[in-house]
Formats: C-alpha cells, structure tokens, sequence
C-alpha cells in the first residue's frame, strides 16, 4: 500500500517537549510538519509565531506548512519565510488579494498555499489554480484542535481534486482527520492529511501513525 503522507499538527504536540514530540514522529516515518499560527483575530485563539518556528527548523529536516489563520497575512509573510517555512498558507478570507499574496509568496522560491474554511465556494478557486502549489482545505472551522469532522466538506474534497487533476497542486484536509474518518478523506484523492488530536492524542504515537496508515 502506497504511503500516505500525513503531516502532524503541533499544535497538539507537549510545547514543553517539543523536540522530542517532532522526533517521535519523526522516526515514525514524518516528513512533514504542520505549524497552526493563530492570533487571536482571525480565529478565536492564539498560538505562535516565526521565533518557535526558527527554533524547529532548526532541529528538524522535515518539510514545513505554515498554517497562517491571521489577519492581513501579507505583512506577516516574510517573518514566516525567513523562519524556515516551505510551504506558506494563508486564508482565502483573511487575504486582500490572493492574486498577488500567492505571487508574492512564489517569487520566494517556496511553495504557495490558500486555506478555505468549511463555507467557502470552492468552485470560485479556479481562477487561481495557475499559481497554486497547494490547497488546504479546512474540514473544521479553525482556531482550536480536536473538533468533529464536518462531512459536507468531503464533497469539496473530491470537487477539487478533480478539478486540478491537470495542474500539479497538492490537496490537503485540515481537521477532525481521525482513524474514524481518514479512510473516506483519503477516497476522494486527496494528497496530505493533517492530523493533530487523532495522532499526538494517543498513548503509543508510533502505532497510532501505523493505524492512521492503514497498516496493522
Ligand atoms: C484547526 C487547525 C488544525 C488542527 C487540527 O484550527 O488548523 O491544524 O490543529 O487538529 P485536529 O486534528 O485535532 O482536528
Ligand atoms: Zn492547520
């Protein structure tokens, strides 16, 4: 069975141990790391900022998504990349121009990403997909971990990953992803799953990854 690429959410790691909750999953096969920011305007709770990120780029080699869920992310987006980040994500909603945030984020060599939250009209995506590395679409409304799936967003799911079939954009899932819902996420052809409270929530880390695989 094909690995499936699923990119842990810190946001549910120990902050405390946050080295070693990156290499746990780290060494179970994890090459990607996902970095919720929030700030307390855009969404009603806050998290970090470009220092901590720093900080893990520093002690791990995996492929960063940042996860901007601020307001007016363009003043912020330089932060964020010379932190570390590979992929920079920010809000359709939050966004004055996407045209020219995603632009801005391509011309420094790193890939684009657009969030849509639960209510957003996917369909009105298309006219950006030329210049999109990535799209994360929010299967919660984002601000805390741990929330239910909302089932409708699987349609918005299978709606784009055919829709881009002929461009070379990653499809993410972000929220509620559990070994309860992964597998009918995964069928509508997405690429990456984000998975915080369903992998970092386990008592055995390692064999939760395994589980959310597919194996065993
Ligand atoms: C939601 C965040 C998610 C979240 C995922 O606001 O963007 O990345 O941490 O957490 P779970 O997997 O617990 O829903
Ligand atoms: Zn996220």
């Amino acid at each position: 069975m094909k690995k499936r690429i699923i990119s842990p959410s810190l946001l549910s790691a120990n902050f405390t141990k946050l080295d070693r909750d990156i290499k746990i999953v780290e060494d179970a096969g994890v090459d990607r790391l996902h970095l919720d920011v929030m700030d307390g305007h855009f969404v009603p709770n806050l998290t970090f900022g470009p220092f901590i990120i720093n900080d893990i780029r520093k002690i791990s080699s995996s492929h960063l998504e940042t996860h901007l869920m601020i307001e007016n992310p363009r003043k912020y987006f330089d932060d964020y990349i010379n932190a570390g980040t590979d992929t920079l994500i920010f809000h359709a909603e939050a966004s004055y121009d996407i045209r020219s945030d995603l632009q801005y984020i391509k011309n420094k060599n790193i890939l684009a990403g657009l969030a849509i939250n639960p209510n957003y009209d996917y369909k009105k995506l298309s006219k950006y997909y030329h210049l999109l590395d990535y799209i994360l679409i929010m299967s919660v409304f984002p601000g805390f971990g741990g929330q239910s799936f909302i089932e409708k967003t699987l349609d918005t799911m299978s709606y784009l990953t055919n829709a881009t079939n002929n461009y070379n954009i990653i499809i993410g899932v972000d929220g509620g992803v559990n070994l309860e819902t992964i597998e009918r996420v995964y069928e509508t052809g997405i690429d990456v799953t984000i998975v915080g409270s369903g992998l970092y929530g386990a008592s055995n880390i390692k064999k939760r990854y395994n589980l959310l695989q597919g194996n065993e």
